[in-house]
């Protein structure tokens, strides 16, 4: 790939805000969390609601889902930037079981770790997954889904943490 296609993909992808979670997984291949942008509604109208989320081969949160067959998608509220800090690895002790003693969880109805004071929490059964190049497209079919009373999502965009800012009435 030529290096300035991949410069203008990143600087064109940075502009596209997205908001960020947390994904867990829990199960016999341990415990395990990272911080992504990736998470994608998929269908509303299946057998279940489905939803998708790329992780990079050598993340071992992936390894871990496919062989744990479940995971939880905490969609981060807006004062949860230090918690994406941590399970992005930023922080100083950011090993994947101290990420774990430094949050607070609740175990979900497949046991996944639900994130306290995550505007949202999925859990979901494993369902296929694809490698494709660098990362494994993930997709999960949601069983159960649990809302906060905090409903403002933390927004990643232009290399930095933001909030949405409602520019019209809503619908
Ligand atoms: C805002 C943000 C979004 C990210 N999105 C993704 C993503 O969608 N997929 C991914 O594999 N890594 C993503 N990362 C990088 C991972 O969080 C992590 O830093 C990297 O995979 C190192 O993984 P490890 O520390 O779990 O081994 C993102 C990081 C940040 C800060």
């Amino acid at each position: 790939m030529k290096p300035e296609l991949r410069m203008q993909f990143l600087e064109a992808m940075s502009r596209a805000a997205t908001f960020v979670a947390v994904v867990t997984t829990d199960g016999e291949a341990g415990r395990f969390g990272v911080t992504i942008s990736s998470l994608t509604s998929v269908s509303a109208d299946g057998d279940h609601p489905s939803l998708l989320a790329c992780l990079h081969h050598q993340s071992p949160v992936a390894g871990a889902i496919l062989r744990n067959r479940a995971f939880c998608a905490n969609l981060l509220h807006e004062d949860q930037h230090d918690v994406s800090d941590l399970f992005a690895g930023r922080m100083a002790d950011g090993q994947h079981s101290a990420r774990f003693d430094r949050t607070s969880w609740t175990p979900g109805e497949l046991g996944q770790p639900n994130l306290v004071g995550a505007t949202a929490s999925f859990q979901c059964r494993f369902a296929t997954s694809m490698l494709w190049e660098t990362h494994h497209i993930v997709v999960g079919n949601v069983v159960s889904v649990e809302l906060s009373d905090n409903a403002g999502a933390l927004l990643y965009g232009q290399r930095a943490y933001r909030r949405a800012v409602q520019l019209s009435a809503a619908k």
